[in-house]
């Protein structure tokens, strides 16, 4: 008799294997789903950030079933990202996720040379936005050369790969300059981390802080305590520098904090009372890095608090029917609508509600290292 995880990670598969197709007949990355069909990314065609999330999932899916039809649908899709080297205008320092969770998994899972080349060229190009004054920069707006953002610390994980890979620790030192300012820049002495830092491009000196996608200047959005929590928690497994692990730890106890006593995860934790906004994608990438930090630590409450975030998803926040192709619901881009999806499935929350799944089931292939 499987338990609940086990089942709901089989009854993922079973899901995916039958929507996926729907995807392959469409033609797109899916971003979201909606009205029983996949819809694209809202902005920047197949150069948006989350491009990569749809080739990771069926990574994870192909690593869980071995069911060939997982690898083809994610190399149909990662090709799409492959072609957006040549169009280059709108990557910035998200080619993270982009590549990692795709090229990068193909590589590791099959052993191809070519997505090994392919996820090289994109750890080149992450490279290729680190300013020395000490920070990597995350957007092209002309007006944005000093901005850096918390979600930057998942992508140094392509970095510290980089330089495993071609055995040259130029990638690992970028990382860690990084990872550095943002362990003084962002993380707070309460455990929380701030979205935006903006910086003097020409010097590195602090310029301020912007709310982001947050509900307020100050407040915690909790996608990027998620993304603090995890990428510091992968900087120390790349590196194993104390600091990194202690960084993890203060915003780990923050979120924990933050836990609804249903599971689920507020949008921000600072929002008003009178607000029922809800982003699960934070919660799913949280049980993520609490996961992670139990192995490293061997402290049983990040397991208990990766449990309640991942039983509060399966207990209210799942859709199994094939009406909705996506599974994982009441996922939210931003605090205040950008027209990026409000309480609606998005891709990237699929999957890391797999990938904590998978990690309670002992078979995550662990795509970010
Ligand atoms: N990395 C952008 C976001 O989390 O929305």
């Amino acid at each position: 008799m499987p338990n609940r995880y086990e089942d709901a990670l089989n009854r993922a598969a079973e899901k995916f294997r039958r929507t996926a197709q729907r995807a392959a007949d469409q033609g797109i990355i899916p971003y979201k789903s909606e009205g029983g069909a996949w819809i694209p990314s809202p902005f920047a065609g197949n150069g948006w950030w989350t491009g990569g999330f749809w080739p990771g999932l069926m990574w994870l899916m192909y690593a869980r079933t071995k069911d060939e039809f997982f690898l083809r649908e994610a190399r149909r899709t990662q090709e799409m990202l492959v072609e957006q080297f040549r169009v280059f205008r709108e990557l910035n320092h998200d080619v993270g996720f982009m590549y990692l969770l795709s090229c990068g998994a193909d590589y590791k899972l099959t052993g191809d040379r070519q997505a090994r080349q392919d996820t090289l060229h994109a750890a080149s190009l992450l490279m290729g936005r680190f300013n020395p004054a000490g920070y990597i920069r995350a957007w092209n707006n002309p007006d944005q050369a000093g901005y850096a953002i918390i979600d930057c610390m998942m992508n140094l994980s392509l970095l510290y790969w980089a330089s495993r890979q071609t055995e040259d620790p130029r990638f690992a030192h970028v990382a860690d300059i990084h990872a550095h300012t943002a362990l003084r820049e962002f993380v707070r002495p309460n455990g929380s981390v701030s979205h935006i830092v903006e910086f003097d491009p020409e010097t590195g000196a602090r310029v301020r802080e912007h709310a982001g996608q947050g509900y307020a200047l100050g407040g915690q959005w909790s996608r990027g305590q998620a993304w603090g929590l995890y990428g510091f928690t992968l900087a120390y497994r790349n590196a194993k520098k104390p600091e990194y692990l202690e960084a993890a730890e203060k915003i780990a106890g923050n979120f924990i904090a933050h836990i609804r006593p249903d599971g689920l995860t507020d949008c921000d934790f600072c929002q008003p009372d009178t607000e029922e906004r809800i982003d699960n994608i934070a919660g799913a990438i949280a049980a993520c890095g609490l996961m992670e930090l139990t192995v490293i630590t061997g402290k049983d409450d990040y397991h208990a608090a990766a449990l309640q975030l991942v039983d509060g998803l399966l207990d209210s926040c799942c859709d199994w029917s094939d009406g909705h192709l996506g599974l994982l619901t009441r996922c939210t881009a931003s605090y205040h609508d950008d027209g990026a999806g409000r309480h609606t499935n998005i891709t990237y929350g699929d999957y890391f509600f797999v990938e904590a799944l998978s990690k309670l089931n002992r078979c995550d292939p662990m795509l970010w290292l």
